[in-house]
């Protein structure tokens, strides 16, 4: 399906935009032999029922196996950024402070209870004051909406964030955006926290759909639409 590019990201997460085809081999190559050098590199002593009970790594290979854990990221990367993702603002309003961050780390959990899932990095502001709220909405943005992508993933335009757009707010409840993809209102039911991010699940409480389906995706660092 063609992908019609709108926009370069600018944002500092994510990085410049890669060519798409600079997977090499050697690349492979290179973790290959790291975790040859590595598997070489264990010394094991005693291993009753073939367990082993003690490691050795030399200083060498110490430096080998974090070569090949830094490859296996990079290569995470570059994966990631070859699938496509609809880009959303995830709300919540505190004390009648709105707040909001651009995520592509959504998806639908199950309809048994309709339910989703977001994933939020330590570091973004929300990330703070998510778990004690009782509702979040979820915001698809339509592919008209680039700009909120920009102000919601810049924490320069924080104050500046809901000045853009038309956003809905119902007494204590998650601002909603009018012309939303689709936004869904979840009570939030459960946090996780994995590594550096923490997984907030959502049951589902409330949703509106947008009648033109457009949404904004993101790939390969550049924000788009499908179609023309
Ligand atoms: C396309 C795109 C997708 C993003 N997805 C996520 C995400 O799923 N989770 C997350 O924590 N941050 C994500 N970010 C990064 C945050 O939007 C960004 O760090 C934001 O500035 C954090 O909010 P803050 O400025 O209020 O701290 C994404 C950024 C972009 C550009």
């Amino acid at each position: 399906m063609p992908v019609a590019m709108i926009s370069t990201s600018t944002s500092p997460a994510f990085g410049p935009s890669r060519s798409s085809s600079t997977i090499s081999s050697g690349c492979f190559a290179s973790n290959a032999t790291a975790a040859r050098v590595f598997m070489r590199s264990l010394s094991c002593y005693g291993r009753p029922a073939g367990r082993v009970t003690r490691l050795h790594l030399s200083p060498r290979h110490a430096i080998a196996a974090r070569m090949a854990a830094s490859d296996l990221a990079d290569n995470f990367r570059r994966a990631m950024r070859t699938i496509a993702s609809t880009v959303h603002i995830v709300t919540i309003h505190v004390d009648g402070t709105p707040m909001g961050i651009t995520a592509t780390a959504v998806s639908s959990l199950a309809m048994e209870p309709p339910s989703l899932l977001v994933c939020i990095n330590e570091r973004a502001a929300i990330h703070q004051v998510i778990g004690t709220r009782t509702h979040f909405c979820v915001n698809a943005l339509h592919r008209d909406d680039v700009e909120l992508a920009h102000h919601f993933s810049d924490y320069r335009m924080r104050e500046l964030r809901f000045r853009t757009g038309t956003w809905l707010t119902d007494g204590e409840g998650p601002p909603r955006l009018a012309h939303a993809q689709a936004s869904i209102v979840c009570a939030l039911r459960q946090e996780h926290r994995f590594g550096t991010h923490s997984i907030f699940i959502g049951e589902v409480e409330s949703v509106a759909v947008r009648e033109d389906t457009d949404p904004l995706v993101y790939l390969d660092g550049v924000f788009g639409g499908f179609g023309g």
